[in-house]
Formats: structure tokens, sequence, C-alpha cells
């Protein structure tokens, strides 16, 4: 037999319920399942498809059921042969192929495979170390090739979006010098210029206002960027962004086109209509009604002061609270007054780790009344009656309170906010897509006595705030503004500063001294003494948008080859150490000992 042909398919498994019974195919894959009934072998072949049912028949073709009985899972072959209809017992419904199957005539065993370390059938719970150590046999999964190709649409959807608006695709360098946006860089060291070395983009915002001053005028790059920070569940080392930036476009202008570009993005992929324009909210109110700056708004439960009416009570808790200048704030559980005593502590946890003291929880009875707490004793019937009002409390519901700073008891009762929305399954299934604005220019860093930008130091503050810059950082506000969807950030921007005068005034309130800001934003200041037009941009957290859509929470989900919450590459084993001849060529040395002789697991 001849098998030289048997490589290239005709068809994939599953895209040939169209054909006609009796039309011979060829397809390729991976053997999943062998059932061997003695006389006859089925075998379960799949693609990124899904699956397809391959028959062996003995009597038709008695040389390949041998081989068919030997054929080990994962095994890779290409088979041709008819389209069968199943006989009416033996039709499976849940199979998109289930009522055909393919009558082998000729086969080519590729290669086999060893047992795979882990079922790839199935919504079974998988190690996921395991899983990213073996990422080529996680990715046959048909999950992994849904996200995948989701990732890939929304690829295709977004830069004919951007090119169909005007905006072109600029590809910026990836060995750069450090650009601020919060996080430590990733080095590269040089080995032309011994000690001295690249940083990878954390993005590439500096160059991209280059390109404005460039008189590129709308740009956008799917651009990796790298930080080098604290892995958290939504964030990756190396992730990837939509970078944008525009020059002579206003906010609302910017806003508009992302609104469209989010309505084109779930119309496209998903299918899903979505409503534009989008609420706006300032960080100030997220902060006050919903303890977040990306506030989940698919829920109302927001938060609600009472420090007016605790005041004066005698309970130490809350009386320390406001003499320090801070307050009584809280969020009311719908129907949690049936909670454990256990159940509470977990919420007072979460309280807690925010920092206020404590969770003061009241009971709402029946009639009203409150019990549970021993602030309770300090309250008259009067302050009770005002508390339940204040939290529009029905009976059946506990109402939970933090005292503490503003600040603190925000965020505090922002995740309790959460919490009580995730045990009570109160998200749904909508949408809610959110601009939050007029962001703080500076956050205060106690433990350095400096400020630091709270977006990064090339956003405008608002006009009206410009005079506070010098008299009062703190209260100065800035253009910056984030995309939230469903409480995800999904994007951050701002107007920035186009000016050199007012560039080098935020730098002197992040505490840098002209020559330190000569040091390392010269090259920029430079450029802005050139003629700057007005600009604006945006970055959208790829990784997040695709997370989104892909209706994953878990960010690893949707990058091929992702990175541990260590940091480390589990399928290369990267980072590896470097050899003392590459130490030397780069001019470095190292102070940790045997640093090249441990690999990283
Ligand atoms: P920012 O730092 O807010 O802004 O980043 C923009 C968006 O990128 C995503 N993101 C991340 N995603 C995964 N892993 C990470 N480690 C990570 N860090 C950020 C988030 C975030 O909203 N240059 C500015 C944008 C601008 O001003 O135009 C910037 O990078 O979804």
């Amino acid at each position: 037999m001849n098998h030289a042909d048997l490589l290239e398919r005709t068809h994939y498994c599953t895209e040939i319920t169209h054909l006609e019974p009796g039309t011979t195919i060829r397809v390729a894959g991976w053997v999943r399942k062998r059932r061997d009934l003695g006389n006859l072998v089925f075998i379960d072949l799949y693609d990124r498809s899904g699956i397809l049912q391959v028959v062996f028949d003995p009597v038709r073709n008695p040389d390949l059921v041998v081989l068919a009985q030997e054929m080990k899972r994962e095994s890779v072959l290409t088979v041709e042969g008819t389209i069968s209809m199943r006989p009416d017992e033996a039709v499976n419904q849940s199979m998109k192929t289930g009522r055909i199957e393919l009558i082998a005539s000729r086969v080519k065993l590729h290669s086999t495979s060893r047992v795979p370390p882990f079922h790839l059938i199935g919504d079974q719970e998988v190690n996921e170390e395991l899983r990213l150590k073996y990422r080529y046999l996680d990715l046959r999964r048909s999950e992994m090739f849904r996200i995948l190709s989701v990732r890939h649409q929304t690829y295709q959807v977004v830069r004919k979006f951007y090119s169909d608006n005007g905006f072109i695709e600029v590809t910026t360098p990836h060995l750069i010098r450090s650009t601020p946006e919060g996080a430590r860089d990733f080095l590269v060291p040089s080995r032309l210029y011994p000690g001295r070395c690249y940083a990878l983009p954390q993005s590439p915002q500096i160059l991209k206002q280059i390109l404005m001053i460039g008189g590129v005028d709308r740009y956008f790059q799917i651009v990796k960027c790298f930080r080098d920070e604290d892995s958290r569940a939504d964030r990756q080392p190396e992730f990837s962004q939509i970078d944008v930036e525009m020059s002579f476009v206003t906010r609302d202008t910017l806003f508009r086109i992302h609104e469209e570009l989010m309505a084109v993005v779930y119309r496209e992929v998903l299918g899903i209509e979505i409503q534009t324009p989008f609420p706006r909210m300032t960080y100030s109110d997220a902060l006050v009604d919903y303890g977040s700056d990306k506030p989940d708004i698919r829920f109302d439960l927001k938060l609600r002061d009472a420090t007016d009416v605790l005041a004066g009570s005698g309970y130490q808790l809350t009386e320390d609270a406001i003499r320090n200048g801070g307050g009584v704030r809280g969020v009311v559980y719908p129907g949690g007054a049936g909670l454990s005593r256990k159940q509470i502590g977990d919420l007072e946890r979460i309280v807690r780790s925010r920092g206020p003291g404590g969770l003061i929880t009241f009971k709402t009875g029946d009639g009203g009344e409150l019990t549970g707490s021993p602030l309770g004793k300090h309250l008259e019937p009067e302050r009770r009656l005002q508390l339940v009002q204040r939290f529009d409390a029905r009976p059946g519901d506990l109402i939970c309170l933090a005292a503490g700073g503003f600040e603190e008891t925000a965020w505090a009762l922002g995740d309790l906010r959460l919490e009580i929305a995730r045990r009570g399954n109160m998200t749904g299934d909508s949408l809610k897509f959110l601009w939050v604005i007029d962001f703080p220019l500076f956050e205060y860093v106690p433990q350095e006595s400096r400020y630091q930008a709270m977006h990064h130091p090339f956003t405008a503050p608002l006009a009206q705030d410009e005079n506070l810059l010098d008299s009062n950082p703190a209260l100065c506000r800035a253009q910056a503004y984030d995309l939230v969807l469903n409480g995800v950030e999904l994007g951050g921007g701002s107007v920035r500063i186009f000016r050199e005068d007012l560039q080098c005034r935020i730098f002197k309130a992040l505490g840098l001294t002209k020559q330190e800001a000569e040091n390392r934003f010269g090259f920029f200041l430079e450029a802005l003494r050139y003629g700057t037009p007005p600009h604006c941009g945006i970055a959208f957290g790829m990784d997040r948008l695709i997370m989104m859509l892909a209706g994953t929470d878990n960010l690893r989900d949707v990058i091929a080859f992702p990175k541990t919450l260590q940091a480390a590459c589990l399928l290369t084993n990267a980072p590896s150490p470097a050899t003392s001849e590459q130490m030397k060529m780069l001019g470095l040395k190292s102070l940790i000992e045997n640093s090249g002789k441990k690999e990283t697991t």
C-alpha cells in the first residue's frame, strides 16, 4: 500500500456534516479513545475542530484492524475513509458528528505518544502546574483552542477597527530606556556598553507621545509590555496591550471611538449587542458609593455613611474613629441576618485586612428591630430606626458597619460588597461598562514621604486644579480615565501634558530635581520643545479583554505560554541561570552564591 499521499487532510474532523454518506475524505489528528469490540474497533479521532468516530471493520479491511487494535491514546494519524450514517442506536446527540462515522479504508500512523500525564477529555480539574509544564497537551483541549480562537478573532477585529478609523499601527522597540508605569523594570544588560542596560517597556507611553510629536496623529499597536511587579491573578509580568494615542481630539471623542470599539468587538466576536454610550463616574463618587476605583455596577448595594447617626453613642470603636477624623460607613447584606457566627467572622476578616479594626453587624428583625451587636446597647430606639432607614434594611437583612478613616473603610467595604454579591449570586450575566474619570493626579507614599503619579507623570491635571500643583498636590485631580467592565479594569489612559513648562512642574511635584528630570527624561523634554500637538490616549489590557470575551476568570488561560504567579515559565524552565561566560561578556558579577548552578523549578 502506498502511503506517501496519506498526509494532508481534505477536511477537519467535524467539518463534514454537510457531506453525503459515501463520500471519501481524509482526516488527520490524534487518537482520543479506542474501543475494541473484538470484531470492530472504534477510534475517536480529534483535531482542533472536535471529534469524529472512525470505524475499523475486519470484513472490509482486516489489516487495518490489527493496526487499530494497537493504537495508543494521542497517536497521530491520517485516515482515509467513507462517511457512513450510524445505526439509530449508536447516534450520539451530544457530538457534532454524532450521526455519522468514518469507515476507514487507509491509515497512516505518523507518531505515537507516551501516556499523557493528565486527561485531555472533559471538564476534570487538572493541576495547573501540570497543565503549564505540558502546555502542548493542554492546548489540545478543545476549550483551549476555543479561547485561542477568540483571541485571534479579537486581534483581527481590533486591527480592522482602528485601520478603518484612520489609525496606523506602528511598532515600537522592546529594547528602550525605562518608562515609568509604577512597576519595576525588566533590564537587559548590554554587551557593547558594559554596565549599561536596556529596559523592556512597561508600556510604549513616551514613544507613542513622541509619535504624536512626529505627526502620526492616530496611532495604535497591539504590543507586549513587561512589568516586574508582584503577581496577582489578573496580572502577568509579560502581557499585551491595545495601545492608542490621538492628536487634536477631546477626551469625549476618544471615549466615543472606544465605546464603538467595544461594541464592534462584542458584536463581531460574540454576536452580542452592547449599549453605548457608557456611563461615567468620578473616582471620588466611585470610592464613596462603591468603595472601589473599578466599581462593579451590575448590582446596587451602595455603601452608606452612618457617622451622623452614630456620633455620640458612647461606643468606643465608633467614637474613636469619629474623633480621629474618620467615620462609620456600611453596606447592607440582603438576607444576611441568618448568617452563622463563622460566616460573619469570614466577612470580618475581609474588612480587617484593609485596616479597620473590626466589623459591626446588626441583624434586622421582622419588626425592623436591630439585634446582634454590642453597639446596639448604646443606641436609643430613634437612632436604631435611623440606622435601618439609612441602609433601607428589610427584615432578615444584615447591616455591616466599619469604623475608621475614609479611605480604609471605603476599600474595606468595597471588598465586602463584592463578597456579598458573590455569595448572593447577584452579578447575573449582564455587561456593565463604566468610565471612571477624574482620578487624583498623585498618590502619597508615606514610607518614602513623597508623591507618585497615580497614572503616570505625563498625565495632565484638570485645568481648574492646575493651581493646586504647588500648593496642595493631594487635591489635584487628573484628566485620567479608566474603562471598567463588570468590576474589571480593562483599560486606562489620560489627556497628556503637551507643554514643557507644565511637564517640568509635574516632575518637580514628584520630587525630581531639574537635573534628575533632565537625566531621566531629557530626550522627551527636548521633544516637547519642538511643536507638540495636544494629545490623549489609552491602553487596554488585551489579555483582560479576551478573558472577559472568553468567559474565563484565569488570565493564564488566555495566554498560550503564560508565566506562573511566581513569574516562571514551567514549560521552558525560564528564568534560567546565565553562564559565567555570558556574565563576563556582559560585564556582570553575581552577588548570589552559586547563582549559575541552580535551575529554576
Ligand atoms: P496602565 O498601566 O493603566 O496604563 O495599563 C493599561 C491596561 O493594561 C492592563 N494591564 C495589565 N494586564 C495584565 N498584566 C499586567 N501586569 C497589567 N498591567 C496593566 C490593564 C490596564 O488597564 N501607558 C498607559 C496607558 C495610557 O496612558 O495610554 C498604561 O500602560 O488592563
